[in-house]
């Protein structure tokens, strides 16, 4: 474990390193040597563990490491968050873009079969999966009040991790560093990179090689995020060009929720809902109740075209893509206010409208007793069962717009992706294309489609100040889980700072 213990006496070592003249490496005591499910040798060193960031409450957050396949001492550093909030940051690391494919096992009770997964992201860069704030996956404390918290505490909570990390593994401090992250990690990231930011101005230690982020179909502000879908529904032709001239006539262009809505508005927009309700919101193309035992039952029963129905499915992944996903993200009818977010959890109790939930791979994986272990995870008395998303956290929306958080950060020369999948209903591209555009920053690079493998694989636009709007074409919100070699594409050539 990495405690504050441990990070001082890491860095007495570095010293002595130092006079010694020898180079470091991180911490043995953390290297995962071998995983359950996985018989192969591991393609680089995977570490794991904990970072104690309050001793006195025994606040902790876990962390996963997995080293570059490439060059670990020069390529990039990227964090990595799921968002939720609540969800845990170990749904990138099975579902998207980590380095196994996980297969589910072949009859239950058994354990889940890891293969190697030809487009991780460690491909070209080193990742940090963090699992944030405390009460979230693996992460905890000791006082259960540190899981009443919010977008401000929990920025400062993780750039406190991220400097007690780089003690214990300076050797990647000269590494360049990226921040990244989807769905409501459209706040953790720009908010986090903030606090870097300041913490790099005003000199605090370790300073951090802190490049730039990357926002996957991130929730960013209530007016923009607001008025996303209805647009997104009626382009989409889920909504009829009726119905879309009456609720910009009824809602004058407003398409969500306020304290002026008029009940006119308030029933055009139930129509939209009502409408779009059926679909799955993380992927249009995709059908609701999807899973291996559905699956067929599924296909027969849709009434879309048979060219359509297996659209999304082709991912390249072994994986069935999963059906409505639980907890990850914002339900589209609620807008992020400022306040406590319900989760899902929450949700759920209250209204039967996010159904089907499949995290059934994950779940079994990181509950088996001899997986915690290798992760070097605490014991379960301290940190419960691992849930892909947890309805333990009270978490407040304390934070407002992202737009100034990238205004600032932009200005100052960090470079920002901003990806969308461009069939994702939850938080659709509209939003995300909307409020790049109001940055009033200059087109350097135009509209233009961008490629993967000689074909069309998505839209770009670029703006001044290394601003980079990018769609993926057919993905849905998780966008590493449904185009992979695409995501692996545009990742890449955006860390290496090349157009793409
Ligand atoms: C937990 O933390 C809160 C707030 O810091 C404090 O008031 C409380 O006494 C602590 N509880 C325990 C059991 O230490
Ligand atoms: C509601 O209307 C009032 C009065 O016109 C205005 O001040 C306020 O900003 C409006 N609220 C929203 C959320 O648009
Ligand atoms: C942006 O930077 C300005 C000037 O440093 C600062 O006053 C402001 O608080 C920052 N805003 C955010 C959201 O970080
Ligand atoms: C954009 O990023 C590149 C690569 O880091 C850098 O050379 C260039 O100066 C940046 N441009 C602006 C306008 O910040």
């Amino acid at each position: 474990m990495a405690t504050r213990c441990g990070a001082a006496a890491i860095v007495a070592a570095a010293t002595l390193a130092v006079l010694l003249g020898v180079s470091l490496s991180a911490p043995e005591s953390a290297l995962v040597k071998s995983l359950p499910g996985f018989s192969g040798s591991f393609p680089s060193k995977h570490y794991s563990g904990y970072v104690t960031i309050d001793e006195v409450t025994g606040k902790s957050l876990f962390y996963y490491l997995v080293l570059s396949e490439g060059k670990p001492s020069q390529d990039p550093l990227v964090l990595w968050l799921n968002g939720g909030p609540g969800c845990s940051s170990f749904d990138g690391f099975v579902y998207e873009h980590g380095p196994f494919d996980f297969h589910m096992p072949k009859a239950p009770g058994q354990i889940p079969s890891l293969h190697l997964n030809s487009y991780s992201w460690s491909k070209v860069s080193s990742i940090l999966y963090l699992d944030s704030p405390a009460g979230v996956g693996f992460s905890y404390s000791k006082n259960k009040s540190d899981y009443i918290t919010g977008d401000k505490k929990t920025a400062a909570d993780s750039h406190k991790f991220l400097l007690k990390w780089f003690e214990l593994y300076p050797e990647f401090l000269s590494n360049p560093f990226f921040i990244s992250g989807e769905s409501y990690a459209g706040i953790y990231v720009p908010t986090l990179a903030c606090e870097v930011m300041k913490g790099i101005e005003a000199g605090t230690k370790p300073i951090l090689n802190f490049k730039g982020y990357l926002v996957g179909n991130g929730v960013t502000d209530e007016m923009f995020d607001g008025n996303a879908l209805v647009p997104f529904v009626h382009g989409m032709a889920l909504i009829s060009d009726e119905l879309f001239e009456e609720v910009t006539k009824e809602c004058q262009g407003v398409y969500y929720l306020t304290e002026n809505t008029s009940s006119s508005c308030v029933t055009k927009l139930a129509e939209v809902d009502q409408d779009v309700s059926g679909l799955n919101m993380y992927d249009i193309l995709e059908p609701c109740y999807y899973s291996p035992n559905s699956l067929k039952v599924n296909t027969e029963g849709s009434q879309l075209p048979l060219s359509f129905r297996r659209l999304g499915e082709n991912t390249g992944r072994t994986l069935p893509v999963r059906k409505r996903m639980f907890g990850r993200a914002w339900p589209f009818r609620a807008p992020v206010r400022p306040g406590h977010v319900p989760s899902w959890p929450e949700l759920l109790s209250s209204s039967n409208s996010v159904p089907c939930t499949d995290d059934q791979v994950a779940t079994a994986w990181l509950n088996n007793p001899d997986v915690r272990k290798a992760l070097h995870v605490a014991e379960e008395s301290l940190v419960g069962t691992w849930e892909l998303c947890t309805g333990k956290i009270d978490f407040h929306h304390d934070a407002g717009s992202m737009i100034p958080f990238h205004k600032n950060l932009t200005l100052r020369g960090y470079r920002a992706l901003i990806f969308s999948g461009d069939h994702d209903m939850c938080v659709p591209y509209t939003g995300s294309e909307a409020w790049t555009r109001s940055m009033g920053y200059k087109v350097v690079d135009k509209w233009r489609p961008w490629l993967s493998k000689e074909q069309v694989v998505g839209y770009l636009q670029v703006y001044d100040h290394n601003l980079t709007f990018l769609t993926i074409k057919g993905a849905g919100h998780t966008v590493p889980e449904y185009k992979p070699r695409e995501a692996l594409d545009f990742y890449s050539r955006f860390l290496a700072g090349t157009p793409i």
